[in-house]
């Protein structure tokens, strides 16, 4: 395996400049590959292993000019190239960049999100990986870090980080950022504490954390606040994640390589019950309904509903609101109907906890459980 290397100074000026002026720089001059030698080993020894993963987005994004904050393009600057122009990582922990994929977030499907899962359960079982960092394009990182908090099977801190600006841009917020996820990766006290996203000085656990903007970099926030912050290199925790994650769940990653089909509908004003029934006829094991309100379902949808689940499909009464809890049997008899209620997850949340939850059974009664104990 490639060992933990520092990153150069000289690389990193050479890299940033290459950044801001879209060139590339090919090969290190060999003075700047002798000073990237460690200055001592017993000092490197004391810095916390961290792998990062580069899966793409913004984050490895680059534009056309400093001025461009929204419109560049995404997942082109490669992990490496993204970790050099951070210096001052290298002085925080011994890292390693390992490109697995090279796209927009709103790319990420089972197949790519099983085989991130996978590889990043694969390096924590890799007694010299402390931590894993996970840059990842902002507008699906809510599911992914909350797919990995679910069935990671390790105390490891694994952190998943973005950034809204691209590196070019006059205020980019992604070089901060990766800054802080090494931080928190590497720091003892976010052993235990699930999957975590770090994004604009916050931490925030995977289970809550949504991303509630286009395109401010204050976008990712969590319904009851973050876990804690990351200020001036420290970590600061003030919170502690209150549904079971990672060693305390019912599923284990190594032992998944399929994912059920489970369809998100929103509702709106006129939707057509036609919907309902191409999710079940595209093979949808279960349908998220992000209702109106508290999980209101409009009366010319509610047959089609209770049709596909009498095809054996699951309803999911969710919301479209953004935030609070869909209550069972308020707006709709989910006892008459066999159907379940979110919690308080999102619906694209939801989605995924229905997935985990229907590899291992699919009754209602038993799923609607999972729905209120994670
Ligand atoms: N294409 C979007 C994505 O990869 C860009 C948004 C971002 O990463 O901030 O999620």
């Amino acid at each position: 395996m490639k060992h933990f290397a520092r990153v150069t100074t000289l690389a990193a000026a050479l890299l940033s400049a290459s950044l801001i002026t879209g060139t590339a720089h090919a090969q290190l001059a060999p003075a700047a590959q002798s000073a990237a030698a460690p200055a001592t080993a017993q000092a490197e020894a004391r810095k916390a292993n961290i792998v990062i993963i580069g899966t793409g987005g913004t984050i490895a994004g680059a534009g056309a000019s400093v001025t461009n904050t929204a419109a560049y393009q995404s997942a082109v600057v490669p992990v490496d190239k993204i970790i050099a122009s951070v210096p001052e990582i290298s002085k925080v922990a011994n890292v390693k960049g390992e490109q697995i994929f090279q796209i927009g977030s709103e790319s990420f499907n089972n197949e790519r999100l099983l085989k991130l899962a996978k590889r990043v359960s694969e390096l924590l079982k890799q007694p010299d990986v402390d931590g894993i960092v996970i840059t990842h394009g902002t507008d699906t990182i809510e599911e992914t870090a909350y797919f990995l908090n679910l069935t990671l099977k390790s105390d490891k801190p694994v952190v998943v980080v973005g950034s809204m600006r691209p590196g070019t841009a006059l205020g980019a917020d992604g070089a901060l950022n990766l800054y802080d996820a090494v931080l928190v990766a590497s720091n003892p006290a976010s052993k235990g504490k699930g999957t975590l996203a770090v994004l604009n000085d916050e931490i925030h656990t995977g289970r809550d954390v949504t991303k509630s903007n286009t395109f401010k970099t204050e976008t990712f926030r969590s319904p009851f606040g973050p876990l804690g912050y990351v200020v001036e290199g420290r970590t600061l925790f003030y919170r502690l994640p209150a549904r079971p994650h990672t060693l305390q769940t019912q599923w284990d990653i190594d032992k998944i390589d399929k994912l059920p089909e489970v369809a998100v509908l929103y509702a709106y004003g006129n939707a057509n019950p036609a919907a309902v029934d191409a999710a079940v006829k595209s093979g949808a094991k279960a349908i998220i309904y992000a209702a109106t309100g508290n999980g209101s379902v409009g009366d010319y949808m509610v047959e089609s509903l209770k049709a596909a689940r009498a095809k054996g499909v699951q309803i999911v009464r969710a919301s479209r609101t953004g935030s609070g809890v869909v209550v069972r049997n308020a707006e709709q008899p989910d006892d008459k109907y066999d159907w379940i209620v979110t919690d308080d997850q999102l619906p694209q949340k939801a989605r995924i906890l229905m997935a985990l939850a229907l590899t291992q059974t699919n009754d209602a009664k038993a799923l609607q459980q999972v729905f209120w104990k994670y």
